[in-house]
Protein backbone atom coordinates (compact mmCIF):
# COMPACT_ATOMS: atom_id res chain seq x y z
CA UNK A 1 0.00 0.00 0.00
CA UNK A 2 1.06 3.57 -1.21
CA UNK A 3 1.97 5.89 1.89
CA UNK A 4 0.45 9.62 1.50
CA UNK A 5 3.79 11.06 1.35
CA UNK A 6 4.59 8.83 -1.57
CA UNK A 7 2.29 10.33 -3.75
CA UNK A 8 3.64 13.11 -6.27
CA UNK A 9 1.60 16.48 -7.11
CA UNK A 10 1.80 17.09 -10.59
CA UNK A 11 0.53 19.90 -12.83
CA UNK A 12 -0.61 19.04 -16.12
CA UNK A 13 -0.62 22.16 -18.51
CA UNK A 14 -2.28 21.76 -21.74
CA UNK A 15 -5.67 19.75 -21.14
CA UNK A 16 -5.76 18.55 -24.69
CA UNK A 17 -5.51 15.38 -26.40
CA UNK A 18 -2.43 14.09 -24.32
CA UNK A 19 -2.90 16.49 -21.26
CA UNK A 20 -6.81 14.19 -20.69
CA UNK A 21 -4.10 11.33 -20.93
CA UNK A 22 -1.82 12.20 -18.93
CA UNK A 23 -3.97 13.88 -16.06
CA UNK A 24 -5.88 10.33 -16.28
CA UNK A 25 -3.03 8.33 -15.46
CA UNK A 26 -1.71 10.39 -12.64
CA UNK A 27 -5.23 10.37 -11.06
CA UNK A 28 -5.28 6.51 -11.56
CA UNK A 29 -2.29 5.80 -9.69
CA UNK A 30 -3.00 7.95 -6.88
CA UNK A 31 -1.20 11.48 -7.58
CA UNK A 32 -2.15 14.88 -6.41
CA UNK A 33 -2.79 16.20 -10.18
CA UNK A 34 -4.24 19.81 -10.99
CA UNK A 35 -4.59 20.81 -14.65
CA UNK A 36 -4.74 23.97 -15.93
CA UNK A 37 -5.38 25.52 -19.50
CA UNK A 38 -6.02 29.01 -20.88
CA UNK A 39 -8.81 28.12 -22.67
CA UNK A 40 -11.72 27.40 -20.24
CA UNK A 41 -13.88 25.20 -22.34
CA UNK A 42 -10.98 22.94 -22.09
CA UNK A 43 -11.20 22.82 -18.82
CA UNK A 44 -15.14 22.69 -18.87
CA UNK A 45 -14.85 19.76 -20.62
CA UNK A 46 -12.15 17.90 -18.76
CA UNK A 47 -14.51 15.88 -16.27
CA UNK A 48 -16.18 14.47 -19.05
CA UNK A 49 -13.08 13.84 -21.03
CA UNK A 50 -11.34 11.92 -18.25
CA UNK A 51 -14.18 9.29 -18.18
CA UNK A 52 -12.94 6.89 -20.58
CA UNK A 53 -9.43 7.29 -20.09
CA UNK A 54 -9.94 6.52 -16.57
CA UNK A 55 -12.47 3.90 -17.52
CA UNK A 56 -9.69 2.39 -19.39
CA UNK A 57 -6.88 2.59 -16.76
CA UNK A 58 -8.99 0.25 -14.73
CA UNK A 59 -9.14 -2.47 -17.12
CA UNK A 60 -5.40 -2.39 -17.40
CA UNK A 61 -3.86 -1.21 -13.78
CA UNK A 62 -6.46 -2.75 -11.59
CA UNK A 63 -3.86 -2.23 -8.72
CA UNK A 64 -3.29 0.99 -8.65
CA UNK A 65 -4.96 1.43 -5.13
CA UNK A 66 -7.43 4.47 -4.51
CA UNK A 67 -7.16 7.33 -6.90
CA UNK A 68 -5.72 10.78 -6.48
CA UNK A 69 -7.33 14.13 -6.14
CA UNK A 70 -7.56 16.06 -9.13
CA UNK A 71 -7.77 19.67 -9.20
CA UNK A 72 -9.14 22.01 -12.13
CA UNK A 73 -6.98 25.32 -11.72
CA UNK A 74 -8.06 28.79 -12.60
CA UNK A 75 -4.82 30.21 -12.41
CA UNK A 76 -1.33 28.97 -13.99
CA UNK A 77 -0.05 30.10 -10.53
CA UNK A 78 -2.64 27.68 -8.65
CA UNK A 79 -1.52 24.54 -11.02
CA UNK A 80 2.39 25.23 -10.18
CA UNK A 81 2.99 25.45 -6.51
CA UNK A 82 4.42 22.35 -4.41
CA UNK A 83 4.23 20.57 -7.87
CA UNK A 84 7.31 18.08 -8.49
CA UNK A 85 6.72 17.27 -11.77
CA UNK A 86 5.04 20.18 -14.37
CA UNK A 87 3.74 18.00 -17.22
CA UNK A 88 3.81 20.64 -20.51
CA UNK A 89 1.18 19.71 -23.46
CA UNK A 90 1.16 22.62 -24.75
CA UNK A 91 0.67 23.58 -28.70
CA UNK A 92 3.64 22.16 -30.93
CA UNK A 93 5.21 25.93 -31.29
CA UNK A 94 8.19 27.02 -29.39
CA UNK A 95 7.31 30.60 -29.40
CA UNK A 96 4.10 29.29 -27.07
CA UNK A 97 6.04 27.32 -25.06
CA UNK A 98 8.68 29.50 -24.54
CA UNK A 99 5.82 32.15 -23.33
CA UNK A 100 5.02 29.59 -20.91
CA UNK A 101 8.18 28.48 -19.54
CA UNK A 102 8.59 32.48 -18.73
CA UNK A 103 5.51 32.43 -16.62
CA UNK A 104 6.27 28.99 -15.13
CA UNK A 105 9.84 29.54 -14.40
CA UNK A 106 9.20 31.51 -11.37
CA UNK A 107 6.40 29.62 -9.56
CA UNK A 108 7.49 26.54 -9.73
CA UNK A 109 9.86 24.90 -6.61
CA UNK A 110 13.67 25.09 -7.29
CA UNK A 111 13.85 20.89 -7.28
CA UNK A 112 10.63 21.03 -9.48
CA UNK A 113 10.61 19.20 -12.91
CA UNK A 114 9.22 21.03 -15.61
CA UNK A 115 8.93 18.27 -18.62
CA UNK A 116 7.57 18.97 -21.91
CA UNK A 117 5.65 16.40 -24.25
CA UNK A 118 6.92 17.21 -27.70
CA UNK A 119 7.26 15.33 -30.26
CA UNK A 120 9.28 16.87 -32.53
CA UNK A 121 10.79 20.10 -30.60
CA UNK A 122 14.11 19.64 -29.16
CA UNK A 123 15.69 20.26 -25.58
CA UNK A 124 18.10 22.99 -27.36
CA UNK A 125 14.93 24.65 -29.00
CA UNK A 126 12.86 24.79 -25.50
CA UNK A 127 15.36 25.41 -23.09
CA UNK A 128 16.27 29.03 -23.76
CA UNK A 129 13.05 29.66 -22.70
CA UNK A 130 13.81 29.22 -19.10
CA UNK A 131 16.52 31.15 -17.28
CA UNK A 132 17.60 28.15 -15.83
CA UNK A 133 17.44 25.70 -18.59
CA UNK A 134 18.42 22.69 -16.33
CA UNK A 135 14.85 22.84 -14.74
CA UNK A 136 13.66 21.33 -18.47
CA UNK A 137 13.72 18.15 -19.55
CA UNK A 138 11.83 16.49 -22.63
CA UNK A 139 9.49 13.82 -21.63
CA UNK A 140 7.59 12.59 -24.67
CA UNK A 141 5.03 9.98 -24.34
CA UNK A 142 3.51 8.10 -27.18
CA UNK A 143 -0.29 8.46 -27.68
CA UNK A 144 -2.44 7.25 -25.86
CA UNK A 145 -0.22 8.32 -23.17
CA UNK A 146 -2.29 6.76 -20.41
CA UNK A 147 -2.27 3.69 -22.19
CA UNK A 148 1.43 3.33 -24.29
CA UNK A 149 3.63 2.92 -21.51
CA UNK A 150 6.93 4.69 -23.03
CA UNK A 151 8.13 7.98 -21.84
CA UNK A 152 11.32 9.16 -24.06
CA UNK A 153 13.20 11.14 -21.88
CA UNK A 154 15.79 14.25 -22.31
CA UNK A 155 17.55 16.58 -20.01
CA UNK A 156 21.39 17.59 -19.14
CA UNK A 157 20.81 17.08 -15.22
CA UNK A 158 20.98 13.70 -14.40
CA UNK A 159 19.12 14.09 -10.70
CA UNK A 160 16.09 15.69 -12.25
CA UNK A 161 16.24 13.11 -15.01
CA UNK A 162 16.64 10.13 -12.07
CA UNK A 163 13.56 12.34 -10.25
CA UNK A 164 11.25 12.21 -13.18
CA UNK A 165 11.73 8.54 -13.97
CA UNK A 166 10.83 7.45 -10.22
CA UNK A 167 7.78 9.89 -10.66
CA UNK A 168 7.04 7.91 -14.61
CA UNK A 169 7.71 4.44 -13.02
CA UNK A 170 5.10 5.49 -10.22
CA UNK A 171 2.57 6.12 -12.49
CA UNK A 172 3.16 2.37 -14.70
CA UNK A 173 5.46 4.23 -17.55
CA UNK A 174 8.62 2.77 -18.97
CA UNK A 175 10.63 5.88 -19.12
CA UNK A 176 14.08 5.60 -21.72
CA UNK A 177 17.15 8.00 -21.50
CA UNK A 178 18.48 9.49 -24.75
CA UNK A 179 22.05 10.35 -24.12
CA UNK A 180 21.77 13.51 -26.41
CA UNK A 181 19.15 15.65 -27.54
CA UNK A 182 17.38 14.51 -31.16
CA UNK A 183 14.70 15.71 -33.47
CA UNK A 184 12.07 12.90 -32.46
CA UNK A 185 13.64 10.98 -29.52
CA UNK A 186 14.09 7.59 -29.91
CA UNK A 187 10.51 6.43 -30.78
CA UNK A 188 9.53 8.87 -33.14
CA UNK A 189 12.63 8.70 -35.64
CA UNK A 190 11.84 4.74 -35.84
CA UNK A 191 8.33 5.48 -36.54
CA UNK A 192 9.52 8.02 -39.38
CA UNK A 193 11.96 5.88 -40.51
CA UNK A 194 9.27 3.36 -40.83
CA UNK A 195 6.45 5.55 -42.59
CA UNK A 196 9.04 7.14 -45.26
CA UNK A 197 9.46 3.42 -46.38
CA UNK A 198 5.68 2.62 -45.89
CA UNK A 199 4.62 6.04 -48.32
CA UNK A 200 8.01 5.33 -50.36
CA UNK A 201 5.88 2.17 -51.51
CA UNK A 202 2.67 3.74 -51.97
CA UNK A 203 4.80 5.89 -54.10
CA UNK A 204 6.56 3.81 -56.29
CA UNK A 205 3.28 1.22 -56.91
CA UNK A 206 5.20 -1.33 -54.73
CA UNK A 207 1.61 -2.27 -53.11
CA UNK A 208 -1.31 -0.58 -51.87
CA UNK A 209 -1.65 1.20 -48.41
CA UNK A 210 -3.62 -1.53 -46.99
CA UNK A 211 -1.60 -4.50 -47.68
CA UNK A 212 1.43 -2.38 -46.47
CA UNK A 213 -0.45 -1.58 -42.95
CA UNK A 214 -1.50 -5.88 -43.28
CA UNK A 215 2.16 -6.94 -43.86
CA UNK A 216 3.19 -4.53 -40.47
CA UNK A 217 0.69 -5.67 -38.57
CA UNK A 218 0.57 -9.15 -39.09
CA UNK A 219 4.39 -9.52 -39.35
CA UNK A 220 7.06 -7.43 -37.66
CA UNK A 221 4.71 -5.35 -35.86
CA UNK A 222 3.48 -8.28 -33.91
CA UNK A 223 7.02 -9.10 -33.50
CA UNK A 224 8.50 -5.78 -32.47
CA UNK A 225 5.72 -5.57 -29.60
CA UNK A 226 7.55 -8.28 -27.67
CA UNK A 227 11.69 -8.04 -28.89
CA UNK A 228 13.11 -4.78 -30.16
CA UNK A 229 14.73 -3.66 -33.17
CA UNK A 230 18.08 -5.23 -32.56
CA UNK A 231 17.16 -8.26 -30.33
CA UNK A 232 15.08 -9.25 -33.25
CA UNK A 233 18.46 -9.78 -35.19
CA UNK A 234 20.27 -11.25 -32.64
CA UNK A 235 16.95 -14.05 -32.54
CA UNK A 236 17.52 -14.17 -36.71
CA UNK A 237 20.96 -15.38 -36.42
CA UNK A 238 20.37 -18.50 -34.78
CA UNK A 239 22.76 -20.19 -32.15
CA UNK A 240 25.30 -17.82 -33.64
CA UNK A 241 23.20 -14.64 -32.37
CA UNK A 242 23.90 -11.38 -33.90
CA UNK A 243 27.25 -12.09 -34.51
CA UNK A 244 25.90 -14.78 -36.87
CA UNK A 245 23.45 -12.82 -37.84
CA UNK A 246 26.17 -9.70 -39.24
CA UNK A 247 28.62 -12.75 -40.86
CA UNK A 248 25.73 -14.09 -42.52
CA UNK A 249 23.49 -11.90 -43.83
CA UNK A 250 25.20 -8.23 -42.78
CA UNK A 251 26.02 -7.95 -46.76
CA UNK A 252 22.60 -8.52 -47.76
CA UNK A 253 21.11 -5.68 -45.33
CA UNK A 254 23.13 -3.48 -46.65
CA UNK A 255 21.62 -4.01 -49.84
CA UNK A 256 18.54 -3.59 -48.64
CA UNK A 257 19.39 -0.45 -47.10
CA UNK A 258 20.31 0.79 -50.38
CA UNK A 259 16.92 -0.20 -51.92
CA UNK A 260 14.93 1.91 -49.72
CA UNK A 261 13.25 4.85 -51.23
CA UNK A 262 13.01 8.80 -50.34
CA UNK A 263 9.47 9.87 -51.19
CA UNK A 264 8.13 13.17 -51.77
CA UNK A 265 4.63 14.45 -50.04
CA UNK A 266 3.09 15.78 -53.36
CA UNK A 267 -0.62 15.62 -54.08
CA UNK A 268 -0.48 12.18 -56.14
CA UNK A 269 1.28 10.61 -53.26
CA UNK A 270 -0.93 12.60 -50.72
CA UNK A 271 -4.25 11.54 -52.48
CA UNK A 272 -3.28 7.77 -52.83
CA UNK A 273 -2.68 7.80 -48.91
CA UNK A 274 -5.92 9.70 -48.34
CA UNK A 275 -7.75 6.91 -50.63
CA UNK A 276 -5.87 4.33 -48.98
CA UNK A 277 -6.87 4.88 -45.72
CA UNK A 278 -10.71 5.71 -46.54
CA UNK A 279 -10.28 2.14 -47.86
CA UNK A 280 -8.75 0.64 -44.66
CA UNK A 281 -11.38 2.62 -42.75
CA UNK A 282 -14.23 0.67 -44.70
CA UNK A 283 -16.53 3.44 -43.37
CA UNK A 284 -15.52 3.73 -39.58
CA UNK A 285 -14.96 7.46 -38.48
CA UNK A 286 -11.94 8.19 -36.54
CA UNK A 287 -14.00 7.21 -32.71
CA UNK A 288 -15.04 4.14 -33.74
CA UNK A 289 -10.99 3.61 -34.84
CA UNK A 290 -9.52 5.14 -31.47
CA UNK A 291 -12.06 2.77 -29.65
CA UNK A 292 -10.78 -0.17 -31.40
CA UNK A 293 -7.44 0.68 -31.43
CA UNK A 294 -7.95 1.23 -27.54
CA UNK A 295 -9.94 -2.03 -26.72
CA UNK A 296 -6.80 -4.21 -28.56
CA UNK A 297 -3.98 -2.05 -27.24
CA UNK A 298 -5.77 -2.71 -23.30
CA UNK A 299 -5.69 -6.72 -24.36
CA UNK A 300 -1.99 -6.20 -25.75
CA UNK A 301 -0.90 -4.67 -22.20
CA UNK A 302 -3.23 -7.39 -20.37
CA UNK A 303 -1.45 -10.02 -22.35
CA UNK A 304 2.30 -8.72 -22.04
CA UNK A 305 1.93 -8.80 -18.42
CA UNK A 306 1.26 -12.67 -18.64
CA UNK A 307 4.12 -13.00 -20.79
CA UNK A 308 6.52 -10.02 -20.44
CA UNK A 309 8.92 -8.84 -23.39
CA UNK A 310 12.18 -10.02 -23.61
N1 LIG B 1 -1.12 14.35 -30.48
C1 LIG B 1 -0.17 13.44 -30.34
O1 LIG B 1 -0.22 12.33 -30.87
C2 LIG B 1 1.03 13.75 -29.46
C3 LIG B 1 1.81 12.68 -28.99
C4 LIG B 1 2.89 12.95 -28.14
C5 LIG B 1 3.19 14.27 -27.80
N2 LIG B 1 2.42 15.30 -28.29
C6 LIG B 1 2.78 16.68 -27.90
O2 LIG B 1 1.91 17.10 -26.86
C7 LIG B 1 1.72 18.52 -26.95
C8 LIG B 1 0.23 18.82 -26.99
O3 LIG B 1 -0.32 18.18 -28.12
P1 LIG B 1 -1.87 17.78 -28.20
O4 LIG B 1 -2.00 16.80 -29.31
O5 LIG B 1 -2.39 17.43 -26.85
O6 LIG B 1 -2.54 19.17 -28.65
P2 LIG B 1 -4.04 19.69 -28.45
O7 LIG B 1 -4.26 20.73 -29.50
O8 LIG B 1 -4.99 18.54 -28.36
O9 LIG B 1 -4.01 20.39 -27.01
C9 LIG B 1 -3.27 21.55 -26.73
C10 LIG B 1 -3.89 22.21 -25.50
O10 LIG B 1 -3.04 23.28 -25.09
C11 LIG B 1 -3.85 24.38 -24.72
N3 LIG B 1 -3.04 25.58 -24.78
C12 LIG B 1 -3.06 26.58 -25.70
N4 LIG B 1 -2.14 27.52 -25.37
C13 LIG B 1 -1.55 27.10 -24.22
C14 LIG B 1 -0.57 27.65 -23.37
N5 LIG B 1 0.03 28.81 -23.64
N6 LIG B 1 -0.22 26.97 -22.26
C15 LIG B 1 -0.80 25.78 -21.95
N7 LIG B 1 -1.75 25.21 -22.72
C16 LIG B 1 -2.11 25.86 -23.84
C17 LIG B 1 -5.01 24.35 -25.67
O11 LIG B 1 -6.11 25.07 -25.16
C18 LIG B 1 -5.27 22.84 -25.77
O12 LIG B 1 -6.21 22.41 -24.79
C19 LIG B 1 2.47 18.99 -28.20
O13 LIG B 1 3.76 19.48 -27.84
C20 LIG B 1 2.61 17.71 -29.01
O14 LIG B 1 3.76 17.71 -29.84
C21 LIG B 1 1.33 15.07 -29.09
Amino acid sequence: MRQADQRPTIAILGAGLIGVGWAALFQHHGADVRVWDPESEALVALPARLKAPLAQLAQVAPDAGPAGRLTVCDTLAEAVAGAALIQENAPESIAVKHALYGEVEPLMDTDAILASSTSALTWSDLSPGLNDPARLITAHPFNPPHLVPLVEIYGPDDARVARAEAIYRFAGRVPVRLKKDATGHIANRLASALWREAVFMVQDGIADVEAIDAALVNGPGLRWSVLGAHMAYHLGGGAGGMEGYLAHLGPSQERRWAALGAPTLGEDVQAALVAGVAREAAGRDIAQLEAIRDAALIAALKARKEAPNV
